[in-house]
């Protein structure tokens, strides 16, 4: 199967804009949109078909043993890259975080498995060195990088930036941060304010990014106060505000990036941070499994 009729059969392409209300930025006379990106595919949710696009087209035109890729034990990425290649019969190999797992450790690696993706399990030492020698010869393959951090997952970005230039003209557009790769290529593509709420301390790595892809974009802000603690860790005031963001919007977020993000939109909100006036358009990147 081509990446277009994996896209036709598949996905929920162009993924919708929801504008959703609420007195603390109508108030302010301030519109805000969700860019549904969890509702592009159940697995294949969010930003994480944005990032592989490209790097999938690039396997199936120029076919090497297969694709490669790195991640923790419930990696988003992962996940969704192993059912890409399951659909289009790609062969492919996970390198997964912490040699203390194995294929039936979790059920996501459980499923990441049954759709056919070799696992290798590495200690934290050599995983983060990425120093994978149970593998021949990794230029064999086509490898992506963790999280799917790259100039080619940056490029997949553009996509959602025509998408919403297609409907409607925005001021800020807000997203979680992980890799970075998303707000990147937001920055990159729009002409909008793009505001990135990192959900872990890394904006050094970020700004190392930055310099080493030699891009100046003064238009990306990035917010490191909503971190909370570690990554992938939730409290009881986000488990909260998660779960009370369900019942008033009936959409669901979770605490390691969408209700980072959301908290922080709120928070700055309630800080009056946006002029009066402005449309705002948060990215729903996925995440809820
Ligand atoms: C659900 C979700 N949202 C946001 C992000 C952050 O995206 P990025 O790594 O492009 O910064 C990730 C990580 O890939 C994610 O899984």
């Amino acid at each position: 199967m081509d990446i277009a009729t994996f896209e036709n059969s598949f996905l929920n392409l162009p993924s919708p804009l929801e504008e959703i209300y609420g007195p603390l930025w109508q108030d302010q006379q301030i519109r805000l949109f969700l860019k549904r990106d969890d509702l592009i595919h159940q697995t294949v949710s969010g930003n994480k078909w944005r990032k592989l696009k490209e790097y999938i087209q690039i396997a199936q035109d120029n076919p090497k043993k297969g694709i490669i890729s790195f991640g923790g034990a419930y990696s988003n990425h992962l996940y969704a890259l192993a059912y890409v290649c399951h659909q289009l019969k790609i062969p492919s190999i996970g390198i997964v975080r912490g040699d203390e797992l194995n294929e039936s450790s979790n059920p996501y690696l459980k499923q990441i498995h049954q759709w056919g993706m070799k696992l290798h399990f590495l200690d934290r030492k050599a995983y983060q060195k990425k120093e994978v020698h149970s593998i021949d010869n990794m230029n064999d393959y086509w490898v992506i990088p963790e999280g799917g951090y790259s100039n080619f997952g940056i490029s997949g970005i553009r996509e959602i930036v025509l998408e919403i230039e297609n409907k409607i003209s925005s001021d800020y557009i807000i997203s979680a941060v992980g890799t970075g790769t998303t707000v990147i290529g937001l920055a990159k593509y729009s002409s909008s304010n793009i505001v990135g709420i990192l959900c872990l301390n890394n904006k050094i790595e970020i700004q190392n990014h930055l310099q080493d892809l030699s891009l100046d974009l003064p238009n990306l802000i990035l917010k490191e106060d909503y971190v909370q603690g570690k990554y992938a860790k939730s409290n009881p005031a986000l488990d909260a505000f998660c779960e009370n963001f369900k019942a008033q919007h009936q959409i669901a977020i979770e605490p390691t990036y969408t209700g980072k993000m959301m908290l922080g939109v709120y928070d700055l909100l309630k800080k009056k941070y946006f002029p009066t006036g402005s449309t705002l358009i948060c990215i729903h990147t996925g995440g809820v499994k």
